[in-house]
């Protein structure tokens, strides 16, 4: 076998105990945050048939699919698992109670360069509200959020949530440089929102590209482009227009994160556009706030996408929050929690004349609800003791040949020294 062949693939990770226990508790928290809030859990196949993944208007996370063919049929790895959600919920439309409120952790596969945060599997935690077309949903899930970083230990002012409309934004252009060309907005979406990786000049090239999609005059890009400028809620919403819906749902938002507490932690942001092509109103990216990360999370307000899958029209609203993202912001904070293996008793049976007595007293303690490790080997007690002692149990329970006679246990304390004795079960 080849060396590489024996190393995890580029970009994906081992779970050593000491990982896994960092996710555990990761999800620990992404799951009693989702339950404080009503949602259910929910998990889909990470294997889909491709065309479920497949898009048209350019998105990066279509190309950095992991696609394979097998006995004639096209299937991914789910890149996200939003596609999949709209698919459930489908097959279930109409005998659902609306809205409903779901939550899933799913692991994601994307073909990406990996670097610091970004890799080519994560798992993302999303929350998403379905049949709810107004910005409670997007005020709640954004609290949520807020919710968990403040469950993480990490400081207030450490994660800041950008916050545009892609509504806001549609209504502008359509009024203005899109007039007559209103089908390409998602497409254009997907090149704005390279803005912060490829610079400006580089969008408004793209967006003036005769060969590509949107074809915009340049000084029409340079438009677009200046407008992305904004920070300034107000001056924004100026451009849409009083009666503009899409203004008033901003503003509305604002207000209904006053009452969370949370809307000072919130900034109006006209870049954010998100870059996958569903999105149709709200869009929101949290960020370090010193902004050396990639987002920790993403989400949006996507009305449309069941009736492009050939569904009803129900209105959604979610977001995904990836787990690499935030653990590089808890190092960097020195705010990951320093975890060790959590046992609470080791029971060790000098020879196996004495095993079937250990048996049965790991037997009870663990229908007792305690972690109980079970020394296997026959080990000298010097080693048993020196093992429990690094295993981080409370407890070991030693049952020689004097105990056996006895009918009883010799139960130590790892952490005094302290022996007494106990009974063993009959
Ligand atoms: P997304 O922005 O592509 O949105 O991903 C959401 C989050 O997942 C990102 O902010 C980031 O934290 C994490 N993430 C994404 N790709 C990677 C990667 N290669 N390595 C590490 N972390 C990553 C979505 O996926 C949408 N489906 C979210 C959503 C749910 N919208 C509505 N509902």
């Amino acid at each position: 076998m080849s060396r590489g062949a024996l190393k995890a693939p580029r970009g994906t990770r081992d779970f050593y105990p000491e990982d896994h226990r960092l996710r555990e508790w990761l999800f620990d928290h992404f799951r009693a945050v989702s339950h404080a809030f009503g949602f259910e859990g929910v998990d889909a196949p990470v294997l889909e048939h491709e065309e479920l993944f497949t898009r048209k208007a350019g998105e990066e996370i279509v190309d950095q699919l992991y696609h394979f063919e097998l006995h004639d049929r096209r299937y991914a790895l789910r890149g996200e698992i939003t596609p999949s959600i709209a698919r459930m919920v489908m097959a279930r439309a109409g005998g659902l109670r609306l809205p409903l409120r779901w939550y899933s952790i799913p692991q994601c596969w994307r073909y990406e360069r990996a670097t610091r945060g970004r890799r080519r599997e994560h798992y993302q935690w999303n929350m998403d509200v379905w049949g709810e077309p107004g910005v409670t949903a997007e005020a709640e899930l954004i609290a949520a959020i807020f919710a968990l970083v403040d469950r993480l230990g990490l400081a207030p002012g450490d994660v800041r949530m950008r916050l545009n409309s892609r509504a806001l934004l549609e209504e502008t252009l359509r009024a203005g440089v899109l007039r007559d060309r209103g089908e390409v907005f998602p497409a254009l979406c997907v090149v704005i929102d390279k803005l912060d990786k490829i610079g400006a000049d580089a969008v408004v090239e793209q967006l003036a590209d005769p060969a590509g999609e949107i074809r915009l005059p340049p000084q029409d890009a340079r438009q677009v482009v200046d407008w992305l400028g904004l920070r300034d809620l107000g001056a924004a919403a100026d451009e849409a227009g009083p009666e503009s819906q899409a203004r008033k749902d901003l503003e509305r938002l604002f207000e209904l994160l006053d009452a969370y507490g949370v809307a000072d932690r919130v900034e109006f942001d006209a870049s954010i556009v998100r870059g996958l092509a569903y999105y149709t109103g709200v869009v929101f990216e949290a960020f370090d706030a010193d902004r050396k990360l990639r987002a920790l999370c993403g989400g949006g307000r996507y009305d449309h996408l069941l009736e492009t899958l050939g569904g009803p029209p129900i209105p959604a609203v979610g977001f995904g929050f990836g787990d690499a993202v935030v653990h590089e912001l808890l190092v960097e904070k020195g705010a990951l929690p320093d975890l060790t293996r959590q046992i609470d008793a080791v029971v060790y049976a000098f020879s196996d004349a004495e095993r079937a007595a250990a048996i049965r007293l790991a037997k009870r303690l663990r229908e007792d609800g305690l972690g109980v490790e079970l020394v296997l080997g026959t080990v000298k007690p010097k080693r048993a003791l020196a093992d429990a002692d690094r295993s981080g149990a409370r407890r070991i329970y030693l049952i020689g040949p004097d105990e056996l006679s006895r009918g009883e246990t010799s139960v130590r304390d790892l952490s005094t020294g302290e022996q007494t004795t106990e009974p063993l079960p009959g």
